[in-house]
């Protein structure tokens, strides 16, 4: 092994760990996955998604981008999504962002370079939409904070409102959204209180919620 021995090494280990307790566990993985959650979080290295909930393999299906940023033409976050919430079938999708976000924070300072500006711009619009709000929070980390909780709202909300998951809302399936931030400093998560499981009417649905023109195929 030439490149990077240390990772493999802790990889055998790893291996040579779960085994110990569990020898049929790799034999398991290999059939299927039945992940009860998806988690849409940052890409930040200090945010290890089944780390911090304690979760093994097959129990998370992840997707983390810079800043965890639900955008609708995002086609690799869609894809994601539809796969967990169609074929999946997850029960819920937790947001998750972090105090702390370096992708959040350049939202508030000066343009960067592309592409990562037009990524970042997502975050832009949204403190321009609540630029009032945000800056009469005059302390800048307390202003950071509350932008990477409005960012998980308002990344929530995107999920809400996807095809993806009105669609499965719509024939009954049960999704729940979560949206939780995680403090670096702590390592202590906390829910932001935006749970949402679309059993409430949206605005401008034509129905009770029963699926009726739907051509999807039921499992
Ligand atoms: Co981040």
């Amino acid at each position: 092994m030439r490149y990077l021995p240390k990772l493999f090494e802790n990889n055998r280990r790893w291996v040579a760990e779960k085994t110990s307790v569990d020898p049929d566990f790799f034999a398991r993985q290999q059939n299927s996955q039945e992940p009860p959650f998806l988690w849409i979080g940052c890409a930040d290295s200090r945010v290890p998604a089944n780390e911090i909930v304690g979760l093994e393999p097959g129990q998370l299906f992840v997707h983390r981008n810079v800043a965890n940023i639900v955008a609708e033409d995002d086609g690799n976050l869609q894809a994601a999504l539809q796969y967990a919430v169609d074929n999946l079938k997850v029960r819920h999708v937790i947001v998750c962002g972090h105090y702390g976000c370096g992708g959040v924070q350049a939202a508030m300072g000066d343009p960067v370079e592309p592409p990562l500006e037009d990524w970042i711009d997502h975050i832009r619009r949204i403190y321009r939409d609540r630029q009032a709000q945000l800056d009469a929070i005059e302390d800048m980390d307390a202003r950071w904070r509350k932008l990477c909780e409005v960012n998980v709202a308002e990344q929530v909300a995107n999920v809400c409102a996807s095809r993806i998951v009105s669609d499965a809302w719509r024939r009954g399936q049960q999704v729940v959204i979560h949206g939780w931030i995680y403090d670096l400093g702590s390592g202590l998560l906390e829910d932001l209180d935006l749970t949402t499981d679309g059993l409430r009417a949206e605005p401008g649905s034509t129905d009770d919620g029963v699926a009726t023109s739907s051509t999807r195929d039921s499992p």
